[in-house]
């Protein structure tokens, strides 16, 4: 086996390269629970592509016959039930991960200097996220995939002079149709996922490059011994690769009692609407996008100015790019920032659920204004921030990571 591995390094990197981002990268011995996410969102892209790649081979991208494949891989090929069920359960375990990983690098400072760049691809990553599972919405051909689609689609046309074009163009049709579906299809299943896959590479890296943050946000390279390992730090491999895997069997007994037994999750996961046949003659009654980007829509609809309203929705999710900026004070962890932060981060929390919810919900008076108030708050958290960080009081930091 040496002699193998000598030849493979002579002619590939290997050693240095399982050193380097493995046996010899040291992370924080204090991660608790907030940093299986990271991990865990590795573990759901990759029962995406596996699942996908095996739905593809009964699906069929073609507005005549897409439903009906599906309803072939339920019923007909074997296993068929539980590869799309693991994918479709997937995509909303996918956000349920990437919103909990994105919390902890709040509440952490974790897109603070030096990482302001590592957060920015993770937004990206977001972006791509986001286009993924709009794109693989449509392919089941269902009336919330069509109407969805349509709906979403149509918001283009509110940009000025290009709008009409532009709806056109994505389209490649005068209504979402066969033509939609293809290049739909093509997406989710190639371009998107070769981005998402050099992005996460390209996160990775520029993580291993800066060293993880941790939950006292301080810097273990700060205090180092005499051979240059930090002395706060531990080899991410054994101990953070076996620490991964509970995590990965905890996150498995949910992620697949829920495949098993409650796959629907109620409409939440699987929408009720999508098991009729796409009709483009009969308009569902509530159109409502899943549950991951109802807060985006219920902004959307909290404006009454259909272009305003598209600025806003794209403006919430961008903003997020510019928080190591906006974020003035120099303590990163929660543990030592002041009550006022936590307090404006907790109602931040609540307004982003409440405009989940309210994005599922028929825009009734009330509804809408709800909506309103919640989308100020919103925005205010970000807006206000150079201020109010600068007013936080907070509490001195230590110089070396709290363990017991
Ligand atoms: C496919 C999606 C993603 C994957 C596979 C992924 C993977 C990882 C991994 C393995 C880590 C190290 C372990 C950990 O800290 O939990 C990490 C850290 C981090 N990720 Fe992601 N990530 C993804 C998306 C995102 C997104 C959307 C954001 C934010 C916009 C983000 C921001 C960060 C930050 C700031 C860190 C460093 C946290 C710290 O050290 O405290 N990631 N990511």
């Amino acid at each position: 086996m040496n002699r193998l591995l000598e030849w493979i390094d002579d002619r590939f990197p290997l050693t240095k390269l399982w050193n380097e981002h493995l046996a010899k990268y040291y992370a924080p011995k204090n991660f608790n629970f907030w940093y299986f996410f990271g991990s865990l969102a590795l573990v759901v892209l990759i029962n995406q592509f596996v699942t996908g790649i095996w739905l593809t081979m009964s699906y069929k991208p073609d507005a005549a016959k897409a439903f009906e494949s599906v309803e072939y891989i339920m019923r007909d090929t074997s296993w068929g039930w539980l590869i799309r069920y693991l994918h479709s359960t997937g995509a909303s375990a996918f956000f349920i991960v990437i919103y909990l990983h994105m919390f902890r690098g709040l509440m952490y400072g974790s897109y603070k200097q030096p990482r302001e760049l590592l957060w920015m691809t993770g937004m990206f990553i977001y972006l791509c996220l986001m286009a993924e599972a709009f794109l693989g919405y449509l392919l089941p051909w269902g009336q919330m995939s069509y109407w969805g689609a349509q709906v979403i689609i149509s918001l283009f046309g509110a940009i000025p002079y290009i709008g009409d074009t532009l709806t056109l163009w994505i389209r490649g049709d005068y209504v979402v149709s066969d033509v939609t579906l293809n290049r739909f299809f093509s997406f989710h299943v190639i371009a998107v996922p070769i981005a998402l896959l050099a992005l996460v590479m390209v996160h990775v890296i520029a993580l291993h490059e800066v060293g993880s943050n941790n939950p006292d946000g301080v810097e273990i390279k700060k205090h180092k011994d005499k051979n240059g390992i930090p002395l706060d730090g531990i080899p991410f491999h054994p101990y953070y690769t076996v620490k991964d895997i509970v995590g990965v069997i905890v996150f498995l007994i949910f992620f697949l009692a829920i495949v098993f037994f409650w796959p629907e999750m109620n409409g939440y996961f699987l929408e009720h609407n999508n098991f009729i046949p796409a009709n483009p003659s009969v308009t569902p009654e509530h159109i409502a996008p899943v549950w991951y980007f109802t807060p985006f829509y219920a902004i959307l609809r909290a404006i009454p100015d259909k272009l305003f309203g598209v600025i806003a929705m794209g403006a919430a999710v961008l903003i997020l790019f510019l928080l190591p900026w906006l974020d003035r004070n120099p303590v990163k962890s929660i543990r030592y920032r002041g009550t006022l932060y936590k307090w404006i981060l907790g109602i931040f929390i609540v307004s982003f659920l409440a405009l989940g919810w309210l994005g599922m919900q028929p825009p009734t008076p009330a509804y809408t204004m709800f909506s309103r108030i919640f989308t100020v708050i919103y925005f205010a958290f970000f807006l206000l921030m150079p201020i109010y960080s600068k007013l936080d009081k907070t509490k001195p930091v230590p110089d070396r990571v709290t363990y017991k």
